[in-house]
């Protein structure tokens, strides 16, 4: 018998969220099922899910639990855009469908993580996702990055599957050294 790809891809994070205590444990489980969903048959994304966004890169949501353990969203990110300086406040497996992803990283310097001043970030090191890639996060500390598409390479898309309802995230704002939590939007399927 065979069963849709993402339908299994689903309950085994589903499974995975349920099932382990740590970020560490969860991401470890969830990325050779993101390997394997790129690897497999890619019937599962509809034009829907590549819909983008001449403004800004789109967030095409695939799946959101119930409970809201788990989403899913299909990113597009044409030429040129960027995700400000963020963190997820979440555990992350991200899957590169299509071009090349870019990931900065930016490491906070300070002692005082639980703070939303006083910040201090120092660039550190880049990390370029080509096609059938995958990378992940836990936050411990927060992992703060920025992500997007220089304007001289082609557009990139990619899955994102996070334990939680990404629907806000903390934004930094490096010169003055704050951050702030964010209502994100996304694209209905
Ligand atoms: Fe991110």
């Amino acid at each position: 018998m065979t069963s849709d790809p993402l339908d299994s891809f689903i309950a085994d994070c589903r499974a995975c969220a349920a099932g382990h205590g740590e970020a560490a444990d969860c991401v470890a489980a969830i990325a050779p099922k993101m390997l394997d969903l790129l690897r497999g048959d890619r019937a599962f994304l509809k034009p829907a899910h590549f819909r983008s966004d001449p403004d800004q890169y789109a967030r095409n949501l695939i799946y959101a639990s119930d409970d809201g353990d788990i989403s899913l969203y299909a990113l597009v990110w044409l030429p040129g855009q960027w995700t400000p300086v963020h963190d997820h406040g979440s555990w992350g497996v991200v899957g590169v469908v299509e071009g090349v992803l870019e990931e900065r990283n930016v490491i906070r310097i300070d002692d005082h993580h639980d703070r939303n001043s006083g910040i201090g970030l120092a660039r550190g090191g880049m990390i370029l996702l080509g096609e059938g890639t995958v990378t992940t996060f836990v936050p411990n500390p927060d992992h703060i990055h920025l992500t997007g598409v220089p304007a001289d390479r082609p557009r990139a898309v990619s899955l994102h599957l996070y334990g939680r309802m990404m629907s806000s995230f903390h934004i930094y704002d490096v010169e003055a050294g704050t951050r702030r939590l964010v209502d994100v939007a996304h694209n209905e399927s």
